[in-house]
This record gives structure tokens, sequence and C-alpha cells, in this order.
């Protein structure tokens, strides 16, 4: 038996199957840079919303050998822990090896899922706090789009402000469409509440295309822009929280930021006022 034939049946049709497969449930394209999907989830699968696990198929098969080995990346859980599937967010690279490949999945096609989740954006490694900044860029947008499904998230904060950049408008789709739909979505309401869904503010910033609010977060930080477009006091240590997806020179902006105002970072050994988490290597 194979690494690829986990599964035998007695007969001579047995369908081979990928090692931790999980079929995908859908597929939503948003950009040629990006794309949404779902898939199933193991039953004994549980994270903390927030977490990443690694997700991948199988490679192309060996030129003299014909073995194939897992092609795997670190993901970040889009869904909620309460979620029935799993939800991903994803870049689409030309030539990088994964999503060269993962961007023509189908409904109904298998990928590997390694169920072991892990990360720093969870609210265990966050000290109580009253407003929670969620920062965002990219395809950073992903363990936010699961934090704002959890009514943990509610109960641990009054409000919550979100900000992602992007470089197009398009790129904004993902986030804004969920907010939305948070927002008019019966079971949405029902599980997370009216009033909690009220503590939302969604800050959304284009970098290059002419959007109505443009700039990088971390200059409107600098600059005051943020706090004045919301009507809040600057960072304050005693009361703000934050949690960062992004590149990791963005990460390492921002991280100056916060530890400029006065917050430190925290993990899951050690709660902060602060964590961050790289949205992709490089
Ligand atoms: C903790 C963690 C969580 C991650 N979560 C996600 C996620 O939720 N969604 C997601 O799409 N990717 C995520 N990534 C990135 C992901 O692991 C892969 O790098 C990505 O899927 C591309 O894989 P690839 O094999 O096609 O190309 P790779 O060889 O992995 O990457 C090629 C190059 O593409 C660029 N790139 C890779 N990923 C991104 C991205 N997300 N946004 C912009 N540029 C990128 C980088 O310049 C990188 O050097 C995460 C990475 C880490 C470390
Ligand atoms: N997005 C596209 O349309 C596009 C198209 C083709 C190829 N790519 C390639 O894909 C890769 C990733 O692109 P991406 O757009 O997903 O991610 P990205 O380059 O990290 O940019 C995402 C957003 O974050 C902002 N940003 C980047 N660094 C920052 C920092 N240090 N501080 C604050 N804000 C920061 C960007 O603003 P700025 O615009 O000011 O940098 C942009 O609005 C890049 O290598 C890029 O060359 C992107």
């Amino acid at each position: 038996m194979t690494e690829q034939t986990p599964v035998t049946e007695t007969t001579a049709k047995a369908v081979p199957v990928l090692p931790d497969a999980q079929t995908v449930t859908s597929v939503k394209h948003y950009t040629d840079r990006l794309f949404a999907f779902r898939v199933s989830r193991p039953a004994s699968l549980r994270f903390r919303s927030g977490e990443f696990v690694m997700i991948g198929l199988m490679g192309d098969p060996h030129p003299e050998t014909g073995k194939q080995r897992p092609l795997l990346r670190a993901y970040s859980i889009a869904s909620p822990s309460w979620d029935d599937e799993l939800e991903f967010y994803s870049i689409k690279v030309p030539d990088g090896p994964l999503t060269s490949k993962l961007q023509h999945i189908k409904v109904g096609d298998q990928i590997i899922l390694k169920p072991k989740p892990v990360g720093t954006l969870v609210h265990d490694a966050l000290l109580p706090g009253t407003r929670l900044y969620l920062f965002s860029t990219g395809t950073g947008f992903a363990p936010f789009a699961s934090l704002l499904r959890e009514p943990e998230t509610y109960e641990n904060f009054d409000e919550i402000v979100m900000t992602h950049t992007c470089r197009d408008v398009d790129e904004l789709t993902y986030g804004r469409e969920l907010i939305e739909n948070l927002k008019s979505d019966e079971m949405m309401i029902e599980l997370l509440g009216e009033e909690n869904l009220a503590k939302i503010r969604y800050y959304p910033t284009t970098t290059r295309e002419q959007s109505p609010k443009m700039g990088r977060i971390t200059t409107l930080i600098e600059n005051g822009e943020l706090f004045a477009d919301l009507g809040v006091p600057a960072l304050d240590p005693a009361v703000d929280r934050a949690m960062v997806c992004g590149s990791l020179a963005f990460n390492l902006d921002i991280k100056a930021l916060m530890e400029k105002a006065g917050l430190n970072e925290g993990a899951n050994s050690e709660p902060g006022e602060f964590v961050i988490e790289k949205a992709f290597v490089g």
C-alpha cells in the first residue's frame, strides 16, 4: 500500500484518497490574485479562532521514482471555531508551488489538511482590555475573518476596530462582504447579537487605487488620522489591545508603533497587549 492509498477495499475499484484528505465544498474567486474556499472539517479537529494549520495538495511525481510528496503551506483558518466546515482565504501566486495549483480546485476535489492548529492571534494571548484593534493587509484579513465570527471577541471587548489595507479596491471585497454579511445574516445576528455586531468599526484603506480612504494604516496611525476618523483617543496600553497580520515589513512597522505607544507583545505563554503573526513568508 502506498502513502497515497491509505484506504483499501476488497474490490479492485478502490479510489485512492489523499492522506488527511478533506473535501472542497465551495470556491469563490474574488480577483485574479485572491480566492476563498471551504472544506469539510475533520470531526476530531479542535482549534481556537485565529489559529493556522498546514494545508496543501500532493506535489508532482518525482521524475525518476514517480513518488509524490505532500506540498504543504501554512494557512490561517478563516472560519470560526464553531463552524461545521473550514474556510480559507488564499492568494494565487502565479508561479507559487502550491497556489499555482490550489487556485484551480473545484467542489468535490480533495485537499490535504494537517489537523495541528497553532498560532498567536488568539484571545488567550491578549490581556483584558476594552478596545480591540485588528490590523491587516492583504490575505492577513483571514485570521480576523475567524475572530469576527467568534462570540468571545464581543464578550471580551466593547469596540472592535477592523482595519484592512490593500493596494486595490477589489482586494478589499472578501473582508467587506464578510462584515456586511455578519450584520445582515439572521443566523449570525442571532449567534453574535445585534448590539455586539454594532461594536465593529470597519476601516478599509487602499494605497494604490483611488478609494474613499487612502493610505498605509501605519501612516494613518502616525499622523493620528485613524483616531480622528474613529473619534477615539490615541493608543493607550491601559485599554487598547491589538492583533496584527500582514507581511513581515508591515508587522515590523506596526510592532514599532505599538511599542512606541507603550503596548507589550504577548504570546500564548505570556499574554500581552498586542500579538502578531505573518500573513506570508517573504
Ligand atoms: C502563519 C502563516 C499563515 C498564513 N496564512 C495564509 C492565508 O491564510 N492565506 C494565504 O493565502 N497565505 C497564507 N500564508 C502564506 C502561505 O503559507 C503560502 O506562502 C501561500 O499559499 C503561497 O504558497 P505557494 O507555494 O504558492 O508560494 P510560496 O513559495 O509559499 O510563496 C511565494 C511568494 O509569494 C508571496 N506570497 C506568499 N503568500 C502570500 C500571501 N498570502 N499574500 C501575498 N503574497 C504572498 C511571497 O512573496 C512568497 O515569497 C501564511 C503563511 C504563514 C507563515
Ligand atoms: N496587490 C497586487 O495587485 C499585486 C499584483 C501583482 C503582484 N503582487 C505581488 O504580490 C506580493 C504581495 O502583494 P500584496 O499586495 O498582497 O501585499 P503587500 O505588498 O504586503 O501590500 C499589501 C498592502 O499593505 C501595504 N503595506 C506593505 N508594506 C507595508 C508596511 N511596511 N507598512 C504599512 N503598510 C504596508 C501596501 O501598501 P503599498 O502599496 O504602499 O506598498 C498594500 O496596501 C508582492 O510581492 C507584490 O509584488 C501584488
